[in-house]
């Protein structure tokens, strides 16, 4: 059987790029893989975090996996604290981490910005421990968005160095899964920018649980050009914010960027906007009314959490058993 293993970090502000570029794949994916998903609150304590809103954020994005239709019977459904191989495993693969590889990371780069020097180690090794939340599960394929494919080239680097070093064939080389048209969801306000959850402006993001009109003036108010909307993607070159609304149209509607310029080609902003608020509060709307509804009863959510955390516990031991015996560490 094939595995499948996700995060979202819990950090609040989930948004269309959270739910198009990973989340609604995962819900498809759940027919025909193994589906293991964590909420990476050991990734999200990186950077600082209010330890009242780290719990608040892990409820949250839990109801977010739950609403948008990931089977918690089917799936499992835990937090990465609560399953301590995550931490374990990342020392064994710190240890055979060359600093070269993590000095490539962009992601670092752009989080630590100028102040490499009191960035924190964990931020620096935030590639390891996705990695071995990865690999502790042997998991086959990692469907995620275009901006964490550099970390998955990590984890099949960190999965070959293990086997070779070792002169065993233990880790799969996990396959990223990049989907589509929301492989990467850029700002509302900058095309040029990635749609994030720490972007300080609210107006960059539809957040997964804005009302119908949050959504409908966010999308408004998003910046465009004046020019009409072209037929083709040629069309779209040097247009990010009209390449953005597009993919984003495309990606709800269930239709290819192109498709969606033929259904819009000559059309004003104004009306094509119109349309996709539509459809985005047609899709989006449901889903974070749900997300309220579940995150109203924190005992069932964390009952989730409790069940998927001991499933995980499972093979993480079966598999940290084996992984010792293989590097020499003695499980007296
Ligand atoms: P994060 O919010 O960084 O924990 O990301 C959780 C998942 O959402 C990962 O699979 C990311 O690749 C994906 N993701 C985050 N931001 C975007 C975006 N703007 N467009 C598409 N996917 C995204
Ligand atoms: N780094 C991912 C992100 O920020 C979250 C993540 C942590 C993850 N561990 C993972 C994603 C393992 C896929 C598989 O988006």
């Amino acid at each position: 059987m094939k595995r499948i293993f996700s995060g979202v970090q819990p950090t609040g502000n989930l948004h269309l790029g959270n739910y198009l570029g990973a989340i609604r794949n995962w819900v498809t994916l759940q027919e025909s893989f193994e589906c293991i998903f964590c909420i990476v609150d050991l990734h999200a304590i990186t950077l600082p975090q209010d330890p009242e809103e780290l719990r608040a954020n892990t409820r949250e994005v839990t109801a977010a996996y739950l609403a948008a239709g990931i089977d918690a019977e089917r799936c499992v459904i835990f937090n990465q604290s609560a399953v301590p191989g995550h931490s374990e495993l990342a020392w064994l693969f710190a240890c055979l981490t060359p600093l070269g590889w993590l000095n490539r990371m962009t992601q670092f780069k752009e989080k630590a910005g100028k102040k490499r020097d009191i960035a924190g180690l964990g931020l620096y090794a935030y590639p390891v421990l996705m990695a071995s939340d990865i690999l502790l599960y042997k998991a086959s394929h990692v469907p995620v968005g275009e901006d964490q494919k550099q970390h998955l080239e990590f984890c099949r680097d960190i999965a070959g160095a293990f086997n070779r070093q070792f002169g065993v064939d233990y880790f799969p080389l996990p396959e990223p899964q990049i989907f589509g048209e929301a492989a990467r969801v850029m700002s509302l306000r900058d095309g040029t920018a990635k749609m994030s959850k720490s972007d300080p402006s609210d107006y960059s993001r539809i957040n997964m649980t804005d009302d119908a009109a949050t959504i409908r003036t966010k999308i408004r108010k998003a910046r465009t050009d004046p020019d009409p909307l072209p037929g083709t993607a040629e069309g779209l070159e040097g247009r990010p914010e009209a390449a953005n609304l597009i993919g984003i149209y495309g990606a709800l509607a269930g239709i290819s960027a192109e498709d969606a310029l033929v259904k819009f080609e000559g059309a004003m902003f104004s009306a094509f906007k119109d349309e996709l608020a539509d459809l985005a509060v047609s899709v989006l709307g449901p889903i974070g009314e749900n997300m309220k509804r579940i995150a109203k009863d924190p005992g069932y959510v964390e009952g989730v959490l409790h069940r998927g955390a001991e499933r995980a516990n499972e093979i993480a031991q079966r598999h940290l058993a084996e992984i010792h015996d293989i590097i020499g560490l003695l499980d007296a």
